[in-house]
């Protein structure tokens, strides 16, 4: 980067600390690489530059405040203009082809859009996942809840727990309130995978080195399949609407009209990834925390009043979505610094949830963290719809497992899937006590 002039020189992110961030491997060791690398953005340069071979060049913003900035400005930090979920440029230049204007919306869900359209299609449904209405499926959650730790003691005192036990929980609880048969787990699991572990080389076969292409082209298989596999439903949902949210979707309308297939579809999708990937990395989250704090598990379990600040530390401390991006609409300034129109920015959550200003100790998992308002599940329009449900599903969860294991331990270390976008773990070994 000899070219570049001295003020990109000035906020020129160092090329290892650039690396730790943006590239997918990284985030197979996080306590080492990632967070460390965060620590210093934040400290030497919260609104830094990083160029990155293969990649657009990112602001990195990695301060709390900075993120609630960009996050409240819809209108100048657009989602939509650029692909809101950081690929590399071959990646992006493959989704480009695809769609029939050039751009990387692939998919018609509400991270890829921007007001008024997204105020529409998320209002269209919002409803539903509000904490009154959320609340009525309490005890369909439980029951699966009561099942799936049933297996778990079936274990008798060994296991992984990320992909014996926390991958299905939270796929058994989303296909339930989508209404979709649990026959068709395994469809999804793997559908989700293809999606979320793109980048992770560990989740191809073995020995292939994944090329971006070769990314880009896995995530939009993975999508084809979601819209094969949905289609056949919206049809009959409209015929015979049920209590379930594939019928919410299904008869969503904005203007009087069904919303367009294309977003009747990208929302299927939308929620059935998003909606379970981040819920089991944050129960293998917990187990780990609780393994390495047994004494406040031992509080959880006397005090079940304690299991909703349980699980906000979780989403904090495990904080399962790494990034969004959004681009600038103008010419503008965050933090002192110069950013201009079409340039990306990266919002990372889990910096922003590691914050000295707001966050004392901040590696540690701590359950009497108060106040604990963090950016797990972003911040402004964008917020996360379905954090209610995600909640509520590990509340339910967390209450079930405190009467029945008294301990936790880890057997190994735990190993998460390398990318930079939803995280989720290959494994994490435990050995528990039932109570
Ligand atoms: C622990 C679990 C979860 C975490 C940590 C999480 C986190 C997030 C984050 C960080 C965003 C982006 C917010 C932003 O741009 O400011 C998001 C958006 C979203 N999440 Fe979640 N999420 C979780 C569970 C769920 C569940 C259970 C569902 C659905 C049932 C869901 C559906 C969505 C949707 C549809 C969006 C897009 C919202 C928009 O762009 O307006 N999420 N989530």
């Amino acid at each position: 980067m000899s070219s570049a002039t001295s003020e990109q020189q000035s906020t020129r992110i160092p090329d290892e600390i650039a690396r730790a961030v943006v590239l997918p491997e990284s985030y197979g060791d996080e306590t080492n690489i990632t967070y460390p690398a965060f620590a210093w953005l934040r400290e030497n340069m919260p609104v830094g530059q990083a160029f990155v071979d293969g990649y657009d060049p990112l602001w990195l913003i990695t301060k709390f405040d900075d993120i609630m900035t960009v996050e409240k400005n819809h209108s100048l930090f657009n989602a939509g203009m650029n692909n809101p979920i950081l690929n590399t440029q071959a990646g992006d230049a493959f989704l480009r082809s695809l769609t029939p204007d050039g751009s990387t919306r692939y998919l018609d869900a509400l991270p890829f859009l921007d007001p008024p359209e997204h105020t529409q299609v998320k209002a269209a449904t919002s409803n539903w996942f509000v904490p009154k209405n959320v609340a009525k499926y309490t005890e369909r959650i439980r029951a699966i809840a009561r099942e799936d730790v049933e297996k778990l003691l079936n274990y008798d005192g060994e296991c992984d727990w990320a992909t014996d036990f926390a991958l299905y929980y939270p796929l058994r609880v989303i296909l339930g309130l989508f209404g979709i048969s649990q026959e068709d787990l395994p469809l999804m699991l793997q559908l989700t995978q293809d999606f979320f572990g793109a980048n992770d080389p560990d989740e191809k076969r073995d020995d292939v080195d994944v090329s971006p292409e070769t990314a880009a082209r896995q995530f939009q298989a993975a999508f084809a399949d979601f819209f094969a596999y949905f289609d056949r439903f919206t049809e009959d949902r409209r015929a015979n609407p049920r209590d379930d949210l594939m019928s919410v979707i299904a008869n969503a309308k904005v203007g009087g009209e069904f919303l367009p297939q294309a977003t009747v579809n990208g929302s299927y999708l939308q929620v059935a990834t998003a909606g379970h990937d981040t819920t089991s990395s944050t129960i293998s989250g917990v187990a780990i925390a609780m393994a390495r704090h047994p004494e406040q598990w031992q509080r959880v379990r006397a005090d079940h009043s304690l299991i909703p600040k349980l699980v906000n530390e979780a989403v904090r401390w495990t904080s399962p979505v790494k990034h969004f991006m959004r681009s600038a609409s103008e010419d503008t300034e965050l933090h002192g610094v110069r950013i201009r129109k079409g340039e990306r920015v990266m919002l990372n959550y889990p910096s922003g949830n590691r914050d000295e200003d707001y966050f004392t100790d901040a590696d540690v998992f701590d359950l009497d963290r108060s106040p604990n308002k963090h950016l797990g599940f972003g911040f402004g329009g964008h917020m996360c719809i379905g954090q209610h449900i995600a909640r509520l599903e590990m509340e339910i969860l967390f209450e079930e497992l405190a009467s029945k294991i008294e301990k936790i331990e880890l057997t190994g270390e735990p190993k998460p899937i390398k990318t930079n976008f939803v995280s989720s773990f290959k494994s994490v070994p435990v050995k528990f006590t039932k109570a």
